[in-house]
């Protein structure tokens, strides 16, 4: 077969268009006024200071991180139980899209510890109310303060403050800036908000795989024109560095060589079964099954955004009578995956000539275009089905 000659701009020209259509159709429709309709969780009086904020124990409750006192020398800076709440219609948007939207409230309510000692056994049991503290993200009234969120205080004990000024950020928000987990929330003592990150995460992975070419004509046009742009597949733009890179080869024959054998099959991570593919590989819509090395799988285990070198992932792509005709892979031959260049990729349909492959080095735009909407370029959602 022949393929017609693109230079690597027509490819990336024409993978802008062909990712940026796929945006368009799979980004899930959000009402433009998202926020605006969000309805504003605290107030402030004209000279700026908010007012306490009412009814927040009726709205969702994210979790209760504990520095009781006696562990904290007998005074805590945040003193006992801190029982976080944030206001229903953030976290809906944060379940959605993974961010927390403009206009985010949370609520931290301190209460004491009472007893140590239930029927159930000893521990620390919930006192009373004691103290209140917020966090708000406001892009408008608190431009200036890093991420835009600030952060007041009504006491540590009752009778509470009816209004308050917002810290200077060194106080409050310099702390949150380096050590919460998601946009300056500590998220990763609230497994209420992980969850729901997790939701957001995964319907997006589903919007981008959902796209199986069936649906629309001028895609599957366009991803099909791609895949014959395959002469470009073999000019990758960056040097495959020589040497040990881990588990599998990187040279062609001796590559060749290890997917025939089927040694990647002993991974760690793999797909139970094989399904219908969602990119180009093989013949398009093929079933196909996926495989992650350790290295691969235990850096999404651990929520690792950033994969390590080493990172392997082999796509079995099967025939429609379920004959195994090929192989995608993809290997990350350095820390930083720079574009797609940091990644080692290859393709081939050909499981007796190892010269016949599609795809193979550094940087292969066919490749790292559609990858570059996935996690680290990995498209797969883990753990793996
Ligand atoms: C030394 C670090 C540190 C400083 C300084 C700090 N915080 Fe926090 N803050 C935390 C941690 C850790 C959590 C989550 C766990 C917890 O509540 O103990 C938290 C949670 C919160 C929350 C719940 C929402 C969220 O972002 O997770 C609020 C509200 C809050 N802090 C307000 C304040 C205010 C007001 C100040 C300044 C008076 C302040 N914080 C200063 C570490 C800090
Ligand atoms: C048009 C988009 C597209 C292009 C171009 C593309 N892929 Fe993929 N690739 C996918 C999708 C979607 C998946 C997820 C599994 C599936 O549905 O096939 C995937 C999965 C993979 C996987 C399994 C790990 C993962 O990321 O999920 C490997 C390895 C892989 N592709 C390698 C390659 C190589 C090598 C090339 C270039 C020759 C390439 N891909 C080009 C869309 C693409």
């Amino acid at each position: 077969m022949r393929f017609e000659w693109m230079t690597r701009d027509t490819v990336r020209t024409y993978m802008g268009l062909v990712v940026a259509t796929m945006v368009v159709l799979l980004v899930p429709s959000t009402p433009a006024s998202a926020q605006d309709a969000m309805k504003a969780a605290v107030s402030f009086d004209s000279d700026g200071a908010m007012q306490r904020p009412k009814g927040y124990r009726e709205w969702i409750y994210v979790g209760t991180p504990l520095t009781p006192n006696d562990m904290n020398g007998g005074s805590a800076p945040f003193p006992e139980f801190h029982n976080v709440y944030i206001q229903p219609d953030a976290l809906a948007a944060y379940k959605r899209t993974g961010k927390f939207p403009d206009g985010t409230t949370l609520v931290k309510e301190l209460v004491s510890v009472g007893s140590k000692q239930a029927t159930s056994g000893k521990g620390y049991f919930m006192g009373e109310f004691i103290g209140l503290e917020v966090a708000t993200k406001d892009t408008k009234r608190f431009k200036d303060e890093p991420g835009n969120w600030a952060y007041f205080s009504f006491g540590h004990e009752y009778p509470l403050a009816d209004k308050a000024k917002a810290f200077p950020a060194q106080s409050c928000n310099a702390c949150h800036a380096n050590s919460a987990a998601d946009d300056f929330v500590f998220t990763q003592y609230y497994p209420v908000l992980r969850e729901a990150k997790r939701g957001a995460a995964r319907s997006a992975e589903a919007g981008h795989t959902s796209h199986d070419g069936t649906t629309c004509e001028e895609c599957k046009a366009g991803i099909r024109r791609f895949a014959m742009a395959a002469g470009i597949a073999r000019k990758p733009s960056a040097e495959t560095p020589v040497g040990a890179l881990g588990e599998i080869p990187t040279g062609i024959e001796d590559l060749h060589k290890y997917l025939v054998a089927g040694k990647y099959k002993g991974f760690a991570a793999s797909e139970s079964e094989t399904h219908p593919s969602a990119g180009p590989h093989s013949r398009f819509g093929s079933p196909v099954k996926v495989y992650m090395n350790a290295v691969m799988s235990d850096a999404f285990k651990t929520g690792k955004k950033a994969l390590p070198k080493g990172a392997v992932s082999v796509k079995e792509m099967f025939s429609k009578e379920g004959q195994l005709d090929g192989w995608a892979v993809m290997l990350k031959t350095a820390d930083d995956s720079a574009g797609g260049d940091g990644w080692f990729w290859y393709e081939t349909t050909n499981t007796s000539d190892p010269s016949d492959y599609v795809a193979r080095g550094n940087g292969v735009a066919m490749c790292y275009g559609c990858h570059s909407s996935g996690s680290d370029f990995v498209l797969t959602s883990f753990p793996l089905k």
